[in-house]
């Protein structure tokens, strides 16, 4: 870290003191700019009159615009009034502030950690998924909501905090909510536990019923006005007409940088591409998605070199969790990649839908941080009055709840209808969601963790992925579990450009081709990987995502870690034994035996169970369509899709699932007579 030589004025106002005290050198130079910078943030001038309220009430809800200091500023308040205590009382003592993505726990830790004029990973830290980059030295801690979850099944009155700030808490995630939930309960054993509850949104109502008696704060934001401009007629594809604003603000309105909305990473990569085509180097593109890489994300933040105009082009993420200074131009698509739930069938899946109002506030607001701005609605005025709806219902209203359900249990809340929801979920939810549990075994029929569920509840993944793993010695291949599972934990492995490199890369796809399926696929690809020495040059040439393959390699060893606490056994059959790929593909049916798919006579795939229509995704790498299929994933676009997929035998769902294939509770459909044949053949068989 650069110690900087402090100018000799500075030093006579403070005496010559400028130490840090967390690391004992004198401050950067560059520390002394940012916290220029930090003194003029609207949190800054409440900063007393937070500590106080602080100081005498527990819970604190704390509401202000998106960008005015709230993550990066009130855990350093905190962490400063904390400390005094913990210098009288020389207890370790941590600061936890929990946001929704991952993307943002990473950014603002580093973010703080350079405020703050200290290497992140030590003082200053985050924990996310699979990733844990915190030290003994760690007082301030920055952690998705579901982890600190996690935290909770092992610590569940989290001893190790002193206060938590729960960020972002308008955005209504399901750990979050469950979060709430919990700390209520754990302030009630905790006299010496604080909480800050952090919200963008005026949506404060019901945090401050749900929270009795905890007072409000907020902060005025500094918003300027902001011109809404709608389209007149309704957009027939919002992807180009959005790139067609973006030329126009480019060409007609006075300087200010763009922010632009849309829904996921591919269509992102495609506007950014066709932006740079229609304006060549004229402006700075640049993409913001969750999978984007933490070099890629911090680029954002970086002003545009030679004052050219930058566009950024980003989905959800930057409505209120990131704030980019500089935007003065909002383009909204209207759009969101949003989970949906169907309790019925059981399908999850993101889906691009409608926003609500409320987010259309929050991302207009974006274009008024700095000086008057305008955001272009790409609907119409009706639509946003007549369609939309106001807020977006929270995410444990759309969720499948199978892992909530399985966490809660573990926490020791077994009477789920007694849990203080905020918002509780549909009964028939939660039903599903413990029937779910009882067929996979981590439940017994009334509603305890069996062993088996114990397990499963440590893994940080589905229960269904959790359960194949557990089993997966019994079929002789956890080591091959272990990879496939990795391989579907992180961002897609496959490179797939636009344009004349997308030929060659499908080739180079096909090469990993398994014809079983794609299960098996991702299994050739890691092995290749591994084959190759990781290198990055091979995935190069491959057009594998070397990024997605190291952190494939990070999470099997983490996962192989939770298999050797359990004293799983970690192994393999013999590749050459004709059984190889067939214990594998029953291991994979044993997790995911409610994720299957039949093809009836007509040549359609038939969910089973619930009979839905479904396609096999076009980048499924099976050049045939076997009578059953176990997938993924359930993919809502313009069609159903199941999206990876591995082909099984009828036979195997008797041997693994009898309980879930059992026919008298079967619904009538053509599934069902198959499965009598099968159950008949076999009956006869045993006779013989
Ligand atoms: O949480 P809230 O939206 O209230 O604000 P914040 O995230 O704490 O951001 C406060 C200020 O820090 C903004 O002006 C951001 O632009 C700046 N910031 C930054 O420059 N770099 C980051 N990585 C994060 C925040
Ligand atoms: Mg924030």
């Amino acid at each position: 870290m650069e110690v900087a030589s402090i100018p000799a004025k500075k030093k006579a106002k403070t005496n010559g003191m400028v130490v840090n005290k967390w690391t004992g050198k004198v401050y950067s130079r560059r520390y002394h700019e940012i916290l220029e910078k930090r003194r003029s943030l609207p949190v800054w001038f409440q900063k007393d009159e937070f500590l106080q309220t602080l100081r005498n009430n527990q819970t604190v809800i704390l509401v202000g615009e998106t960008g005015s200091g709230k993550t990066t500023q009130i855990p350093q308040f905190v962490l400063e009034a904390v400390h005094v205590e913990a210098e009288k009382n020389p207890r370790k003592w941590l600061v936890g502030c929990t946001q929704p993505r991952r993307v943002a726990a990473m950014s603002v830790a580093s973010r703080v950690a350079e405020e703050m004029d200290v290497s992140i990973g030590e003082e200053v830290g985050y924990t996310v998924r699979f990733e844990d980059c915190t030290s003994s030295r760690t007082v301030l801690k920055y952690l998705t909501d579901g982890m600190l979850l996690r935290e909770a099944m092992t610590d569940p009155l989290l001893q190790r905090y002193k206060v938590i700030v729960l960020d972002e808490a308008h955005e209504r995630t399901l750990a979050t909510d469950l979060l709430f939930g919990l700390l209520k309960r754990v302030l009630r054993n905790r006299p010496d536990l604080k909480l800050v509850i952090m919200s963008a949104t005026l949506e404060a109502k019901k945090f401050l019923e749900y929270f009795s008696g905890a007072p409000l704060m907020k902060v005025p934001g500094r918003l300027h006005p902001v011109e809404i401009l709608y389209t007149q007629e309704p957009e027939r594809d919002y992807l180009e007409a959005a790139i067609r604003t973006v030329v126009q603000i480019h060409m007609f309105e006075p300087p200010g940088d763009v922010l632009v909305f849309l829904t996921g990473e591919e269509e992102i990569e495609d506007a950014c591409r066709k932006i740079v085509n229609k304006l060549g180097d004229q402006v700075n593109v640049v993409p913001l998605y969750s999978t984007l890489p933490p070099v890629m994300q911090q680029k954002i933040f970086d002003p545009s070199p030679e004052n050219r105009r930058k566009v950024v082009v980003s989905t959800n993420i930057s409505e209120t969790s990131l704030t980019i200074d500089g935007i003065v131009y909002v383009v909204d698509s209207g759009f969101a990649k949003q989970k949906i739930y169907n309790p019925s069938n059981r399908v999850e899946s993101l889906l691009v839908s409608p926003i609500s109002q409320a987010s259309a506030h929050q991302r207009a607001g974006r274009a008024g941080r700095t000086q008057p701005g305008k955001c272009f609605r790409l609907y119409t005025e009706k639509s946003f009055n007549h369609d939309l709806q106001s807020q977006t219902y929270p995410e444990i209203l759309r969720s499948n709840l199978a892992n909530t359900v399985l966490t809660l249990t573990k926490l020791g809340i077994d009477n789920l209808v007694c849990f203080d929801f905020m918002d509780p979920p549909a009964p028939q939810t939660l039903a599903r969601a413990l029937n779910d549990l009882v067929y996979l075994g981590a439940l017994d029929d009334k509603g305890n963790l069996t062993k088996e569920g114990e397990m499963m509840s440590e893994f940080p993944l589905d229960p269904q992925m959790a359960k194949m793993l557990i089993v997966s010695p019994e079929f002789n291949c956890s080591n091959e579990i272990l990879s496939v599972s990795a391989m579907l934990s992180v961002p897609n492995c496959f490179i797939r450009p636009k344009g004349e490199a997308q030929k060659e890369a499908d080739e180079a796809k096909a090469r990993f081709g398994h014809i079983d399926g794609d299960h098996l696929t991702l299994l050739n690809v890691y092995h290749a990987y591994k084959q190759n020495n990781e290198d990055m040059k091979w995935c190069y040439e491959n057009f594998i995502n070397h990024r997605a393959m190291k952190s494939a390699d990070n999470v099997r060893k983490q996962l192989m870690k939770i298999m050797s606490k359990f004293n799983l056994k970690i192994c393999s059959s013999d590749f050459n034994n004709p059984n190889y790929y067939v214990n594998i593909r029953k291991a994979l049916l044993t997790g995911y035996f409610m994720q299957v798919a039949h093809l009836d006579r007509t040549g359609r795939y038939l969910t089973a169970k619930d009979d839905q229509v479904v396609h096999l995704h076009p980048s499924c790498c099976m050049d045939h369509k076997p009578e059953w299929v176990i997938y993924n994933e359930y993919a809502l676009t313009s069609r159903n899709f199941i999206r990876t997929v591995t082909y099984i035998r009828g036979e195997w769902l008797l041997d693994v699932a009898p309980h879930y294939y059992h026919l008298p509770n079967f619904p009538n459909s053509e599934t069902k007579r198959i499965l009598e044949k099968l159950y008949n053949k076999r009956e006869r068989k045993n006779l013989k």
